[in-house]
């Protein structure tokens, strides 16, 4: 395990708000070497103890009294660095190529090429030596691979770790142990007994403060091009031969190479755009979004897979900022009986199978099915829809970027994202906004605090609205 880490973006709101915390939580859970060791690299001015000062503001809670995070800070030292500037780079942190380290870009895109430059002149990207990249890897294919092609030059894939942190949150990883696990679910797991699939990311959080970065993305770029696109991905792959990190990426780069590109013709009945307005959400008032680009804060799709196992079978996506609730779940809606003999409910009332899958607000698994367990003894058979709650005892929940961290410094990449598969994204994310840009596709508003723009709810799981979805 690698002990030494170099983290890039050291004052911003990541780093903040998920990775010092996640050091934090791993340092008290004895879960990293006793020599490691943190350089944090940020924009602004400060010196070791004035970067140690303002951290401690920021993170913390009760692990200001535990000791956990004087243990933290004890191994931290910064350096205020111009990222754009090569030979400063090298110059000031050459002297960490002392042991292999992880270096970790938790920057805007447009900085990962300078980055790279400088860490390899450093001499911290020799083997075996990591780097760690936040998403958005690139604004499209073309720009995608354009970093790609530095990374390269510098380090080979084995050693590139490309953050999802999706794939870090503990249901992710308990979907390929429900499919893989279970003769049951993995024998009715295609287009013969699945109807369609809903994976939707509601957040009550606007945009606030990241205007910017999110003028030029949007959610079909930010959300949907990777967090949505790996759960598509692990609910519709082949199963693997083995669980090692080649064969499951294997299979679900063929599942994203499988998507059926949108056309102009086909993106008003697909898709819908949305941007919120001033509303109110959970009981606060917010305000609208503004931005001069044209970009969508609420996007619906309707996905294809052409192949074997998925054809007709309607994969919906849906993301939204300023929803009336933070809802984030998979719903695989199953196929009505072939014939239904009862007459309470009548067969249009019947409810059928079901498996939701919510990795928030809570971690829950429950099988929908129909049963009479509450029948009288006489009278009518009156079947009533159940539901079998699949859900363990929670573990203590962690945050996606400790288990991340830990397998980055490990050098597993089972839960990274391996470079075809981010081209395969963009592809697919790519055919979508040039449909759009030629069909002149709308950005229709919804008030904060709804579901979205009238001509929603074609694209929405049922359960949205019903008790349990607001979470
Ligand atoms: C990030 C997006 O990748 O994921 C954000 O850039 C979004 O816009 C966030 O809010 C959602 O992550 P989570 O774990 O809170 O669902």
């Amino acid at each position: 395990m690698h002990d030494s880490l170099l983290l890039f973006g050291a004052t911003g709101d990541l780093a903040q708000r998920y990775l010092f915390p996640s050091l934090l939580h791993l340092l008290r859970d004895r879960l990293l070497p006793e020599s490691f060791r943190v350089v944090a690299i940020g924009r602004t001015e400060h010196d070791d103890e004035g970067f140690r000062a303002w951290l401690r503001e920021r993170i913390g809670g009760e692990a200001r009294n535990n000791g956990a995070l004087d243990n933290l800070l004890g191994r931290i030292s910064y350096h205020p660095l111009n990222l754009n500037d090569v030979d400063g780079m090298a110059a000031t942190l050459s002297r960490y190529a002392d042991r292999p380290a992880v270096s970790y870009l938790s920057t805007p895109p447009n900085l990962f090429e300078s980055a790279c430059l400088g860490l390899k002149a450093a001499g911290l990207l020799d083997a075996p030596s990591r780097l760690v990249l936040e998403k958005p890897i690139g604004h499209d294919l073309a720009s995608a691979r354009e970093i790609d092609a530095t990374l390269k030059s510098a380090l080979d894939e084995s050693r590139i770790f490309r953050i999802d942190h999706y794939l870090g949150k503990a249901p992710v990883q308990n979907l390929l142990a429900l499919r893989f696990g279970n003769t049951l679910l993995e024998a009715v797991w295609d287009n013969r007994c699945i109807e369609s699939v809903d994976i939707l990311v509601a957040e009550t959080a606007g945009v606030d403060g990241r205007e910017g970065y999110y003028a030029g993305y949007g959610a079909l770029r930010d959300m949907v091009q990777n967090h949505m696109l790996q759960l598509l991905a692990l609910v519709a792959m082949e199963p693997p031969a083995a669980l090692d990190a080649d064969s499951i990426r294997d299979e679900k780069r063929k599942v994203l190479r499988a998507l059926r590109p949108m056309t102009a013709a086909e993106v008003a009945n697909d898709s819908i755009r949305g941007r919120y307005t001033a509303g109110v959400v959970e009981g606060s008032a917010a305000k609208g979004f503004l931005a001069d680009s044209a970009v969508e804060t609420f996007v619906g799709l309707r996905a294809w897979i052409d192949n074997w196992r998925w054809a007709g079978v309607p994969f919906r996506l849906v993301t939204g900022k300023r929803m009336p609730s933070r809802t984030t779940e998979v719903l695989v809606n199953f196929k009505p009986v072939t014939h239904w003999v009862f007459d309470r409910p009548d067969r249009d009332n019947a409810r059928p199978n079901s498996l939701r899958m919510r990795l928030q607000p809570e971690e829950t698994i429950e099988l929908g099915l129909m049963g009479s367990l509450a029948a009288p003894e006489w009278g009518a058979t009156e079947l009533l829809p159940m539901s079998l709650d699949l859900a363990m005892l929670p573990p203590k929940r962690r945050i996606a970027y400790e288990r991340l961290m830990i397998d980055a410094l490990k050098g597993d990449q089972t839960l990274f994202v391996r470079d075809d598969e981010v081209e395969a994204q963009w592809r697919w994310i790519d055919s979508i906004s040039s449909a759009w840009a030629q069909a002149g596709t709308p950005v229709h508003d919804y008030p904060a605090g709804s579901w979205g723009p009238a001509g929603a709810a074609g694209f929405l799981p049922r359960t949205v609205g019903k008790a349990g979805s607001r979470g």
